[in-house]
């Protein structure tokens, strides 16, 4: 990772501190998340994935390997990947075999070398099975990692998904950069993160695709792809390249769905920073998902969301925010799932307002504020969902009032300003609630923490503010 806010290295000392008291050689089994303890694991830094594996059809069987070049934070003796379910047959580390253990998302690998501080690493993780076969429990029924449906598979993943698919330092504070080399039966077309640098057709029935990210990304943000899709380019601003990968069937129309996404592109560049990746587009699995979730560079929707549904240009607009917010700038902790899903809700309300006006927003703000102050407990305070229910509606459109909110009081100059300057800070790193508090203070002039604290943390919704803008 190349940009550390000071809560991470609060936390990366205290975790240093937890590890120092039993072993200092020996990687802790989580990252210190105060919702997920043992999600990711201490130790070390994940630089590089490269997932090779082979896919089939008929079985949804998945055989390969994971290599992962990681950097040692001190000397290791024992270290942690998450990874549940599948049968292991080796894991390498620098090339020998190691030994290892397992218990629920925990791996526990023990070299037989003594890895060295600063020093890179490399491991290799060979296995195979059908993905979700003896995996305990889910968090939520949409973060299973990798899942089949009658026309081909998805992968989605947040917050936990991940580790049921590759073994991986499961936590957004740890991003890498992947490769991806999917084998698939020669009928299907694979679309994951990134940019396809290469497709080959092996002797057998089955072409290999690859895939390579060149930015970092968090986990649950890694997405495989396989379907008989169309492939449908065009550019965005600067020659940002644009490839969607739609349902044959249905690209025509959903061409025209995505007609306005460069000017979406366009228009998020004007506030909030240039684009943050390589690439941009949409894949749209041909089943019902009732979801869309923001992967990076190839951000998935179920078909669902899109065809036939009036709000589906603002939940593109919800998606193509997150490319800012939730994927170049990241969480510390999920506990401030707020900073990914109110600033993309509020984002789609910019554009709203930017494509339709200032009516547009209004409106659509208020019948949001009608919703969570109607509805007694049933939509929490965004600033700390309960864990079971991170993504609560009230963490959505609370979220977006809190900035709706703070745009009206500070007027439009400011409001704009701590936006664009909080994306430049974090941009590529991580951040957290108390960042975006102390900036917002920092960039106004004014202590905006007692503001800020009651649209995030009181019990009741604030008094709705007069609705007019300043400058
Ligand atoms: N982040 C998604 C959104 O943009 C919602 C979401 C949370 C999700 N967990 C998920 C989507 C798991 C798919 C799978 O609102
Ligand atoms: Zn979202």
């Amino acid at each position: 990772m190349k940009k550390i806010s000071v809560i991470f290295c609060v936390l990366w000392l205290s975790i240093g501190l937890t590890t120092a008291q039993n072993n200092s050689t020996q990687g802790a089994a989580g990252l210190g998340d105060s919702y997920f303890p043992d999600l990711g694991n201490g130790g070390y830094d994940a630089e590089h994935y490269t997932l090779d594996l082979t896919w089939d059809d008929i079985t949804n069987k998945l055989d390969g390997t994971v290599t992962i070049r990681a950097k040692a934070y001190n000397d290791l003796t024992r270290f942690n990947l998450d990874f549940e379910g599948f049968t292991i047959s080796n894991i390498l580390v620098e090339g020998k075999n190691a030994d290892y253990t397992r218990e629920g998302r925990e791996l526990e690998i023990t070299p037989t070398i003594r890895l060295k501080q600063d020093e890179t690493f490399e491991i290799v993780v060979s296995y195979s099975g059908v993905p979700g076969d003896n995996v305990a429990g889910y968090y939520d029924v949409f973060a299973r990692g990798w899942t089949r449906y009658p026309n081909g598979v998805y992968v989605a993943s947040e917050p936990d998904g991940a580790a049921y698919w590759y073994p991986v330092n499961d936590h957004p504070l740890d991003k890498a950069t992947y490769t991806f080399k999917i084998t698939v039966p020669d009928a299907y077309v694979v679309a994951a993160n990134g940019q396809q640098q290469q497709v080959v057709d092996n002797p057998d029935p089955t072409t290999t695709y690859t895939w390579e990210t060149r930015d970092e990304m968090a986990s649950y943000l890694a997405t495989v792809n396989i379907a008989k899709f169309k492939r449908v380019t065009t550019v965005g601003p600067h020659e940002l390249p644009i490839r969607h990968y739609f349902p044959a069937d249905q690209a025509d129309s959903l061409t025209k769905t995505f007609a306005d996404f460069p000017d979406m592109i366009a228009y998020y560049e004007t506030v909030f920073g240039a684009y943050p990746f390589e690439a941009a587009g949409a894949v749209v699995a041909d089943t019902r998902l009732s979801f869309a979730l923001e992967t990076q560079t190839l951000i998935l929707f179920g078909k669902d969301v899109l065809v036939g549904q009036t709000d589906a240009e603002t939940v593109i607009a919800h998606e193509l925010a997150h490319q800012w917010f939730g994927d170049s700038v990241s969480l510390t902790q999920w506990k401030d799932v707020w900073l990914n899903e109110g600033f993309a809700t509020y984002a789609s309300m910019l554009w709203l307002e930017h494509s339709k006006g200032q009516n547009a927003l209004v409106r659509q703000m208020n019948t949001y504020y009608t919703i969570i102050a109607s509805q007694g407990t049933r939509y929490v305070p965004p600033g700390a969902p309960p864990k079971e229910d991170l993504f609560n509606e009230g963490v959505y459109l609370r979220g977006a009032w809190t900035l709706h909110a703070l745009r009206l009081k500070v007027g439009d100059e400011l409001f704009f300003k701590i936006m664009n300057t909080y994306y430049d800070r974090f941009k590529y790193g991580n951040t957290s609630t108390t960042d975006f508090i102390s900036l917002a203070t920092e960039i106004s002039g004014e202590d905006l923490q007692p503001f800020l604290n009651q649209w995030l943390f009181d019990e009741t919704v604030p008094a709705k503010p007069d609705q007019t803008f300043k400058p």
